[in-house]
């Protein structure tokens, strides 16, 4: 007899997944109380069949995370420049975001230093938008073929499966347009101090069209209402230990005791010939557009206020992907965003199955009519006809959206090569920028530490000296106390080896 029962009620009977009664949770079926088991305990075999499958593979990127369901109103008129429902004044949309970091695993804490995933899906009255960013502007690299290869730096090495500051370094001193990014990553907002307290960003350049066709170029920016706050080195490391999950806890709490967590979304909107001839290619993900050049404008408010019940159902299968644009959105040419549009899809039919846009949290909220058909966990029925075109009233695709998804003038020989250079693209200049004139001297300070403690963390000598050039880059002053920091640690650590200290590799994440 149990002894816990809900509001004196009698539990509900446990049933097979078939929905049969069973007759116990606690023993199974045995020839005699001391006797072998027997086959034909199917409950007993599907429980443990199942267990053994209870496991999904884990994103590839992006493994550990969590996040909400919420909603997306608007609040000012931005009609003029998109024709999105899900941007006209007044539109209120469904929404679930999820947060992550990017290198760790699914059991790796909430507060190791790396971006923070910002996906967002909007279930609109045209079909689903996603906008899939991060919690920073910008990124490491602007070539998709670089990516697979920064990821696996950033990650756990072959030998012994451990992550590897010198391999990370190594990638991001030969990649020097990760500059702006590593930055960034090393200051403050490196280690937010929770998913509440920093802002998202689409990062790329989109397009938006109007309901005259005209197109403009736009970057989203999910600003925090709850103020921007992080965690220093220290207090990051403590929380490690103290509270892995320190973040989806954090945001769960939050929510469950109705304190919502909510995000102002605004744009940057260039003018689309602006693009040719803007002092840095807008398409480059490693720069920013400054806010003097590109003001920012209010589209509206983004609330969560609802936990997910079943993370397994609703956040390790929510499936994000750029290219879920609706009309009035589109991609832009930025090779990376480019590359995206395969690659989500193509990871999700991976670990998901072919028809992962059927399971519920990925499905649109109206009427899908694609011609897909079949293939393995397919649930909804299909009905004839089942090609196009046809004579038997099956859907009819409409002509006049042709400009919808994006569209932009393209020609020249096919070729590999870096983005054509506009005026004032460098790989340095805006990380800089961010040193000298965002950054006030304690985080400065900050910066120059958290720098120096990741550097003496294994990372060989001569990628050492390639990192104190990588900062001499960036800002002239910053490398000299990089450096000098590096050297005086060395020299206390070791004082025989001066400063020649012992470049062995220990390979260890741990931090300083
Ligand atoms: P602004 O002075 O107009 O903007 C600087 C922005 O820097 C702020 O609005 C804030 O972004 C962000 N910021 C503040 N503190 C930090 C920090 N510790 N780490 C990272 N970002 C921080 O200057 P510009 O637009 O001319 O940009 C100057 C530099 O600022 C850029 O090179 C870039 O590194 C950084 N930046 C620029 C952004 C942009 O879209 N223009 C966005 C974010 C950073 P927010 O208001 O979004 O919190
Ligand atoms: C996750 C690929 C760049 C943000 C992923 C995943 C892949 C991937 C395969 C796992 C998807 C899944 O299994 O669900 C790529 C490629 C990139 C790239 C090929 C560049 C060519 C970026 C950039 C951003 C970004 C620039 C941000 C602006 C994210 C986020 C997730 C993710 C937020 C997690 C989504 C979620 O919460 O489910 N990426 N990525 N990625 N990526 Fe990227």
């Amino acid at each position: 007899m149990k002894e816990f029962s809900v509001n004196n009620q009698q539990p509900p009977p446990t049933t097979t997944d078939a929905g049969a009664p069973v007759a116990s949770d606690e023993h199974s079926l045995t020839v005699g109380p001391d006797g072998p088991l027997l086959l034909q305990d199917h409950y007993l075999i599907e429980q443990m069949a199942n267990f053994n499958r209870e496991r999904i593979p884990e994103r590839q990127p992006h493994a550990k995370g969590g996040g909400a369901f919420g909603t997306f109103t608007v609040t000012q008129d931005v009609s003029a420049y998109t024709r999105a429902a899900v941007f006209q004044p007044g539109a209120e949309t469904e929404a679930i975001v999820r947060f992550s970091t990017v290198a760790g695993e699914r059991g790796s804490p909430d507060t190791w230093r790396d971006p923070r995933g910002f996906a967002v899906k909007l279930y609109t009255s045209d079909g689903n938008l996603d906008i899939v960013g991060n919690n920073t502007p910008i990124f490491f690299i602007k070539d998709p073929m670089k990516f697979q290869h920064f990821i696996r730096s950033q990650k756990r090495r072959a030998d012994n499966n451990l992550r590897d500051h010198d391999m990370q370094w190594d990638f991001w001193t030969l990649s020097p347009e990760s500059a702006h990014q590593v930055t960034w990553l090393m200051g403050d907002r490196g280690i937010p101090r929770s998913w509440r307290h920093m802002n998202g960003y689409g990062s790329h350049t989109y397009m938006w069209i109007n309901d005259k066709g005209e197109r403009f170029w736009v970057k989203y920016h999910f600003k925090t209402d709850q103020g921007i706050e992080f965690f220093t080195q220290h207090e990051a490391d403590q929380m490690a230990s103290a509270d892995t999950d320190y973040h989806q806890r954090d945001l769960f709490d939050h929510i469950a005791g109705g304190q919502f967590p909510s995000w102002t979304l605004q744009v940057q909107i260039m003018p689309f010939e602006d693009a040719k001839t803007y002092r840095f290619n807008p398409f480059d993900l490693t720069k920013v557009w400054p806010h003097t050049d590109y003001p920012l404008h209010e589209v509206g408010k983004l609330v969560l206020n609802r936990n997910v019940t079943d993370y397994h159902t609703e956040m390790e299968q929510v499936a994000f992907e750029p290219n879920n644009a609706v009309p009035g959105t589109g991609l832009s040419p930025d090779k990376m965003l480019l590359a995206r549009g395969f690659s989500y899809a193509d990871a999700h039919r991976a670990r998901l199955g072919v028809n992962y846009k059927q399971i519920p949290v990925n499905a649109a909220k109206v009427p899908v009519r694609s011609y897909t058909k079949d293939g393995s966990m397919r649930v909804h029925n299909v009905t004839d006809p089942v090609y196009a075109p046809n004579s038997y009233g099956g859907p009819a695709a409409q002509p006049e959206r042709t400009d919808d998804g994006g569209l932009w003038y393209a020609d020249g020989e096919m070729v590999r090569a870096a983005y054509t250079p506009h005026d004032e693209d460098d790989d340095w200049g805006q990380a800089g920028a961010l040193v000298r004139e965002v950054l006030d001297d304690d985080a400065r300070d900050r910066l120059v530490d958290n720098v120096v403690g990741h550097l003496l963390n294994g990372v060989s000598e001569p990628i050492l000296r390639r990192a104190f050039e990588y900062w001499h880059n960036v800002d002239k002053d910053l490398g000299d106390r990089i450096e000098a920091g590096v050297r005086d640690k060395q020299a206390e650590l070791d004082p025989k080896a001066g400063q020649q200290a012992n470049p062995a590799r220990s390979s260890m994440q741990s931090k300083a």
